[in-house]
């Protein structure tokens, strides 16, 4: 693995985070945004993050998460700087083919289950010895607005995202009582580089409104709002609506899943039938 970074100061209270598929979009922005607010991040992708060359607030290496070996040898590399714990992992990296589903191979709906399912399951695995020494620890999952309904044009990719949603739903239950909060973000279409060639019929009709700095900014927040519980009236009714395991990105992120919350079946299928046919 190679790497680059510098070492945190000996007993320092710095916090760590390492974030998956941090090279470009969402998990650059996340990365970047959390060595602004004073982390030491491990920023990981199939490649060193070249953004991260040169910067002492960033340790940055190789990291295929679907390879439990590589897992192992991130977080140790991470973490020894820091007094071996993990504060946040956001688990971001993530492949998207947008077409009809026939029109896909075995191969690339191996690669989707690979990448989009097994990373995150890897990833919480391997994380968690280092997640339940930290203080206030977070795991943040990128799910998708795709997990509400299944999207016609991304059937394995939405299949995909529904079982972040599982992994999310089910450990936020088992390591609640340990303090670990896990939760995820939802975004609905943001302008990456994933999208690129995708000209899905959702796409046409939702349009591309977030950027990745909108969901960094949700990550980011999600870990802030666990090491500081909001305090005053005000406060603790905003924190409670925002404590949810999942968190929309965005206003028609936020709407379809409301939407979902308290619509009959039916009504939905069509509304989603509308929306991506
Ligand atoms: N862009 C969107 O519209 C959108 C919407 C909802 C959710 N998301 C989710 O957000 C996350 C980030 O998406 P993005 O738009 O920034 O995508 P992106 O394609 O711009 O970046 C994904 C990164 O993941 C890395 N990656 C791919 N396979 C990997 C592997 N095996 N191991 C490690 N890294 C790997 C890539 O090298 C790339 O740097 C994904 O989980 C995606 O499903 C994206």
């Amino acid at each position: 693995m190679s790497a680059t970074g510098a070492d945190a100061p000996a007993g320092s209270a710095v916090r760590t985070v390492l974030v998956t598929g941090a090279g470009r979009g969402i998990g650059e922005a996340t990365a970047r945004r959390f060595a602004d607010a004073g982390y030491l991040v491990g920023a990981f992708d199939l490649q060193p993050c070249a953004w991260a060359a040169g910067d002492d607030r960033v340790v940055t290496g190789v990291l295929d998460v679907t390879d439990p070996a590589a897992w192992e040898a991130a977080l140790e590399q991470l973490t020894a700087r820091a007094g071996g714990a993990l504060n946040v992992l956001v688990n971001n990296a993530g492949l998207l083919y947008g077409m009809p589903f026939v029109d896909a191979s075995y191969e690339q709906d191996s690669a989707l289950v690979d990448v989009n399912v097994k990373g995150v399951m890897y990833g919480c695995r391997a994380a968690f010895p280092y997640l339940e020494k930290a203080s206030s620890p977070v795991v943040v999952n990128l799910c998708s607005a795709s997990a509400i309904y299944g999207q016609a044009e991304m059937a394995v990719y939405s299949a995909t995202k529904f079982a972040v949603r599982g992994i999310t739903e089910a450990l936020d239950l088992e390591w609640g009582p340990k303090g670990i909060r896990v939760c995820s973000v939802w975004p609905l279409y943001v302008g990456t580089g994933m999208l690129e060639g995708v000209n899905t019929a959702g796409m046409r009709n939702m349009g591309v409104r977030l950027t990745e700095g909108d969901v960094a900014g949700e990550v980011s927040d999600l870990a802030e709002q666990t090491r500081r519980p909001p305090s005053g009236l005000l406060g603790r009714i905003r924190g409670a609506v925002g404590r949810a395991v999942h968190r929309p990105v965005g206003a028609q992120a936020t709407a379809i899943y409301l939407a979902s919350q308290v619509g009959p079946g039916r009504i939905i299928r069509l509304a989603n039938k509308r929306l991506t046919s």
